[in-house]
């Protein structure tokens, strides 16, 4: 009797009892997997984030590789308008620094081409600077022709002067300080040159317009004066070039004369700044 009731025991103990600690040890396991898919979750959140941080870096760093090739070839460019000038004119003494507010050595060598090609009489420039002494130095070229530059500025009108003299280029160019002022153009105000200051001009082959600068005037277009004003001063095969054309206002100008003044044809090159070409 005592017996059965031991051997009873015993199986309860191995069936049952014995089992507790197989059971704790399934419950920490399951415990263990839950805080596992848990982490799992988080580290697939993580994953996700690092996947589109990493692409968008990638997609930046194509982006500014881009750029650089860009503007290193837009340098390059420039050397090799640069080293054309200096070859095509013979040059021996240093030009001021080009590109920024100036000119870039890519509008300059459009416009020496035009003038080594058109060889006009009388060149007039708004806005001078470098541009002044590359196109004298493209009128000594040619041998004949003079330049008249409009310079709204005092201290800059000066600076200019004293480029000109130090060259020995002021019997072919001549600087003119005109300050801006107002001009009616079709019942319109514009803020231009001194409109007196043209007006003894007449037959004047090519016009270089790198002025007035756009920054700091409020009124958008500040260039589009300039074909209004000199159109009745100009000679019959007259050609302009127009710099910054890449630029919303200087596009807009162009717009505008192609729609105001059709017996001028009309190209956009593509330069560093963008340069405006019209000829009739
Ligand atoms: C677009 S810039 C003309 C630049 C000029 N055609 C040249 O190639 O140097 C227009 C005006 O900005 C001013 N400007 C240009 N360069 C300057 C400089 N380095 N320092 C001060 N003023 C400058 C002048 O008043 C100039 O008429």
């Amino acid at each position: 009797m005592f017996k059965r009731i031991k051997n009873g025991w015993d199986a309860f103990y191995a069936r049952n009892v014995l089992k507790v600690p197989v059971l704790g040890r399934i419950v920490s396991v399951q415990k263990k997997v839950t805080r596992m898919s848990h982490e799992m979750g988080e580290l697939r959140r993580e994953m996700f984030h690092l996947k589109n941080s990493l692409s968008s870096l990638l997609s930046n760093t194509l982006h500014e590789t881009r750029e650089l090739q860009n503007r290193v070839q837009w340098d390059y460019a420039q050397m090799e308008s640069l080293f054309s000038i200096y070859s095509v004119l013979n040059l021996k003494d240093s030009l001021p620094e080009m590109r920024h507010s100036a000119i870039s050595p890519d509008f300059a060598r459009t416009m020496v081409s035009i003038i080594l090609k058109h060889k006009p009489r009388l060149v007039v420039e708004l806005g001078s600077g470098v541009s002044t002494l590359i196109a004298a130095y493209a009128l000594q070229k040619i041998g004949q022709g003079e330049i008249l530059s409009v310079e709204h500025d005092p201290v800059y009108f000066e600076t200019v002067q004293r480029y000109l003299s130090e060259r020995h280029l002021d019997q072919i160019a001549k600087v003119v300080l005109s300050p801006l002022e107002p001009v009616k153009i079709k019942g319109k105000e514009w803020v231009w040159y001194r409109a007196g200051d043209f007006a003894a001009l007449s037959a004047i082959d090519f016009v270089i317009i790198d002025g007035p600068p756009q920054y700091g005037q409020p009124a958008p277009m500040v260039r589009y004066p300039a074909l209004p004003v000199l159109y009745p001063k100009l000679s019959p095969h007259a050609s302009l070039i127009l710099d910054d054309a890449m630029r919303d206002d200087e596009k807009k100008t162009l717009e505008v004369w192609q729609r105001e003044f059709k017996d001028f044809s009309y190209r956009l090159i593509e330069t560093e700044k963008g340069t405006g070409v019209l000829w009739r």
